[in-house]
């Protein structure tokens, strides 16, 4: 408890990151996969290995850009910093270990940057919704959306249950549902080759293995059939509840595109 406050006064972040609970966030994700290293390990080898496909077979290989970096748990930084002439790390707030894990590279940078557009609206700043991706990504040749879509509506969703209202938003299922799919409308705009790794579900199961609450983390937004599905184990019996422990399903895509439509790349011109 103590060295979590140590880690969130000394850890680097703008103003609006902290006031918004970012800060806070990174910090308890740092403990927990600190404590959680053993189940989270087959789920973070899962990911890595997804974004090692995404770069396979790319031909021009000039920028990456990975968004929701965080703390470099589930993104293969060696291999992206060999492989592009620049890595550029996208989050709200980059934890020293993220730091400190790219720290042999001059060739990856950070961009901090509020992914979900609603950073305004949240401080009162704007009425409406901001840039969702920073200008990095529109000549990006890879861009990796690294377990950040799940995360996006947290705490804009819970700013809204407490407030009732933002900007024109009353209904949080709404307000969640809008952030998650402008956050792939977004991707589905890109040239790049985009890697989409994300959660989808998260199951309560009790001792007996019975699903005792499912919930849909992606507020009804479907990126579509994947080709790499897995469980991750994100809290184990005794993490988040005594009896109980939390399952995540988890999709993962090397090439993502959008369902229904091909990406602007690919249609005639
Ligand atoms: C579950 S973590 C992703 C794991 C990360 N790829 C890693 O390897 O540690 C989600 C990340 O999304 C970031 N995030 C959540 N909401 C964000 C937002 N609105 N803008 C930018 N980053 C955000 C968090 O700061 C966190 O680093």
């Amino acid at each position: 408890m103590l060295l979590d406050l140590a880690h969130w006064l000394v850890l680097p972040a703008p103003l609006p990151a902290r006031r918004l609970g970012y800060v806070g966030d990174s910090v308890r994700l740092a403990s927990r996969s600190r404590r959680c290293r053993a189940p989270w390990a087959p789920h973070l080898a899962a990911a890595k290995a997804t974004v090692r496909a995404a770069i396979e077979g790319l031909a021009r290989r000039d920028t990456a850009v990975v968004l929701g970096s965080g703390l470099l748990d589930d993104v293969p930084i060696d291999a992206l910093a060999s492989a592009f002439r620049r890595v550029v790390l996208v989050d709200a707030v980059h934890p020293w270990r993220a730091r400190w894990r790219a720290r042999r590279h001059p060739n990856v940078s950070r961009v901090t940057h509020d992914l979900s557009g609603a950073q305004g609206l949240l401080l009162g700043a704007r009425d409406a919704f901001g840039p969702l991706l920073p200008p990095v990504c529109r000549g990006a040749d890879l861009v990796v959306s690294a377990n950040l879509l799940s995360q996006l509506p947290i705490l804009p969703v819970a700013r809204l249950e407490a407030a009732g209202r933002i900007g024109a938003w009353t209904d949080p299922e709404a307000f969640g549902r809008r952030i998650v799919a402008a956050h792939l409308d977004a991707l589905a705009g890109l040239s790049a080759r985009i890697c989409l790794v994300t959660d989808r579900d998260e199951a309560e199961e009790d001792r007996y293995g019975r699903v005792r609450e499912r919930i849909d983390l992606l507020y009804g937004i479907d990126p579509g059939p994947a080709p790499r599905e897995w469980d991750w184990e994100l809290a184990p019996f005794g993490e988040a509840y005594r009896d109980r422990r939390l399952v995540h399903r988890v999709s993962a895509w090397p090439d993502w595109r959008p369902a229904g439509e091909r990406p602007a790349r690919e249609r005639p011109a």
